[in-house]
């Protein structure tokens, strides 16, 4: 078994707005790693961070990454730091991974303030400019395709991601 389309990118790409309805489309499941994790661990990943360290979650994230990638078959997202892991993005190899890409402007008004983000918790403008240099080229590495979602309707998005899936 394996997910119809992982779906990877920064905070505020829109992995969930755009997966939820792509899911809905294909009439399959959608799946977020991030809601994985929280209940294996039972308490939110800002909760995680706090209590546990980020590298308790990095650690309870490769683990439900590669849990989804071979038990789950719909649509699956990918929290935005995932990929940052070797074993991850090896384990993405021969899956359908879509790179939804953002700009700096797009990706601040999605996040807002950065509510149930801790790594966004201070200045999220300079954090998402640093984390997005630093993934994008991961990004890039794991995806199948990239689609851009800069100024887009959800709608529109989803629409080129079922082209490329049919094609
Ligand atoms: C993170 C992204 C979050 C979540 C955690 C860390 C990151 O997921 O996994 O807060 O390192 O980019 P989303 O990309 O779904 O917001």
């Amino acid at each position: 078994m394996r997910p119809a389309c992982v779906l990877v990118g920064l905070m505020g790409a829109g992995k969930t707005t755009v997966g939820t309805a792509l899911a809905q489309r294909l009439g399959v499941e959608f799946r977020d790693t991030d809601h994985d994790v929280e209940a294996v661990a039972g308490k939110p990943v800002s909760e995680i961070f706090i209590d546990d360290g980020e590298d308790h979650f990095r650690a309870l994230e490769r683990a439900a990454v590669a849990t989804a990638l071979e038990t789950f078959d719909g649509v699956l997202a990918l929290g935005g730091g995932a990929i940052l892991a070797d074993e991850t993005r090896a384990r993405l190899a021969g899956h359908t991974v879509v790179f939804l890409s953002v700009d700096l402007t797009d990706a601040v008004k999605r996040v807002g303030l950065g509510a149930g983000r801790p790594l966004l918790a201070i200045n999220p403008r300079a954090t998402l400019r640093h984390l997005m240099s630093q993934r994008a080229p991961l990004y890039r590495e794991v995806a199948t395709h990239v689609v851009v979602t800069d100024g887009r309707e959800p709608t529109e998005i989803t629409d080129e991601i079922l082209a490329l899936l049919t094609r």
